[in-house]
């Protein structure tokens, strides 16, 4: 209970503008790193954080006409950044939603650089008490974004002050327990909520309900990431051919983080065994050094193929089961692995679990089952 009080004092102190945010932007900042540390853990290819960030910040568009490919968000979020910019509103909330790596993060922070307002980033499990939301609201300047990454991840009971907050510019809050209770409502400055989620299905509908732009964003053509390739090569400073920036794109899983990833890795293998010129070749070599194979599986993908067709039949199985098996996270499998995989076809979602199709067969060299009564057959792609 005391504790409650001080967060109180301390949000309407802020709120009234007298203290500026010194201590609390700084752990909005630790929170916001906080969140890129989630989204970086989850990755297929594993790697320190301190290459990815550098990569991330150096790598990342700032603008809309730096982001490449999701043409129909990007249009539409560019025609609402425009016209609330000339009538000096807020932005509605925004939800983005798709896998990790796709440009969630960078569309949020464009969008405030576009209408030139304030930033701020935190992720749904940094946020533990309705407190921490409410100091952070409270510390945002008039029209600010609030980017929350992972927004699936909020507690209950703090997305509860998130609801008159996105609707009405206001806190809700509570002080004390008991008969001594009382509630307590604070003004907000408006702002724009940026959520960003892997999986909009466990939202819960009244958050949902709340944002006034939702977008989904798909994975990208290899023609759009070839030009990521070619323009992230072009800030690394590394030379590489259209060829060669073309093959790194086709084996990046249809995903901006990982093409510039596999770029980085094929320019350490340039410089230390090659001229430092990233041509087909070397790209070539590089990726095969790094077990990517044409279809940009890493090995994670293929230990999950053959895990389902080799120790269970081919499936249906269970994602916990495989997980368990492979040792991984089944919402690893889950949020990074699998979109990819059922996108391309390599992987079924039934009722009874997951299924490894007949191209998932083919792709691993596997005898494909036995499907009504033929005889099983070997094929290889
Ligand atoms: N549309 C894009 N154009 C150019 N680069 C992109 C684009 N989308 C993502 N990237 C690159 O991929 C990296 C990861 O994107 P990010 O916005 O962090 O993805 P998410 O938040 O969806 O996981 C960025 O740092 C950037 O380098
Ligand atoms: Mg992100």
């Amino acid at each position: 209970m005391p504790q409650q009080l001080t967060e109180c004092r301390g949000m309407s102190q802020r709120g009234k503008g007298e203290v500026p945010d010194e201590g609390l932007g700084e752990s909005v900042e630790i929170w916001g790193a906080g969140a890129e540390l989630d989204a970086q853990e989850r990755q297929p290819l594993g790697e320190s954080l301190d290459e990815d960030e550098l990569l991330v910040t150096s790598l990342r568009p700032s603008r809309f006409d730096e982001y490449v490919g999701q043409d129909y968000v990007r249009g539409n979020l560019q025609i609402g950044c425009n016209a609330c910019k000339r009538r000096g509103e807020a932005l509605d909330h925004v939800l983005l939603h798709g896998p990790p790596g796709l440009g969630k993060t960078s569309l949020a922070r464009i969008i405030a650089a576009e209408i030139g307002v304030g930033f701020k980033s935190t992720s749904g499990p940094a946020i533990e008490r309705a407190g921490d939301l409410a100091a952070i609201l409270t510390s945002l300047g008039e029209r600010d974004v609030l980017f929350i990454d992972e927004i699936h991840r909020l507690p209950r009971i703090v997305e509860e002050v998130l609801y008159p907050a996105m609707e009405d510019f206001e806190l809700d809050i509570v002080i004390g327990q008991g008969p001594a209770a009382r509630s307590i409502k604070i003004p907000l400055k408006p702002f724009t909520l940026i959520g960003a989620t892997t999986r909009s299905g466990l939202l819960t509908s009244p958050l949902r309900d709340r944002f006034g732009i939702v977008h989904r964003l798909d994975f990208y053509a290899v023609s759009e990431l070839t030009r990521i390739v070619t323009r992230s090569a072009g800030i690394l400073e590394v030379g590489c051919t259209p060829e060669a920036a073309h093959g790194i794109a086709a084996r990046a899983r249809g995903t901006p983080r990982i093409a510039n990833r596999l770029l980085k890795r094929v320019r350490d293998f340039a410089q230390e065994c090659a001229q430092g010129e990233i041509t087909v070749e070397v790209a070539q070599q590089a990726l095969d050094l790094l077990e990517i194979d044409s279809c940009g599986l890493d090995r994670t993908d293929r230990a999950f193929l053959s895990m389902i067709i080799d120790k269970f039949g081919g499936g249906p199985v269970g994602i916990e089961t495989v997980a368990a098996a492979l040792g991984e996270d089944s919402e690893t499998l889950e949020d990074v692995f699998e979109p990819y995989l059922l996108q391309e076809g390599f992987l079924a979602r039934t009722k009874r679990g997951r299924e490894a199709t007949d191209r998932a067969f083919r792709h691993l060299g596997k005898v494909v089952a036995q499907k009504g009564g033929q005889a099983p057959l070997f094929l290889e792609e």
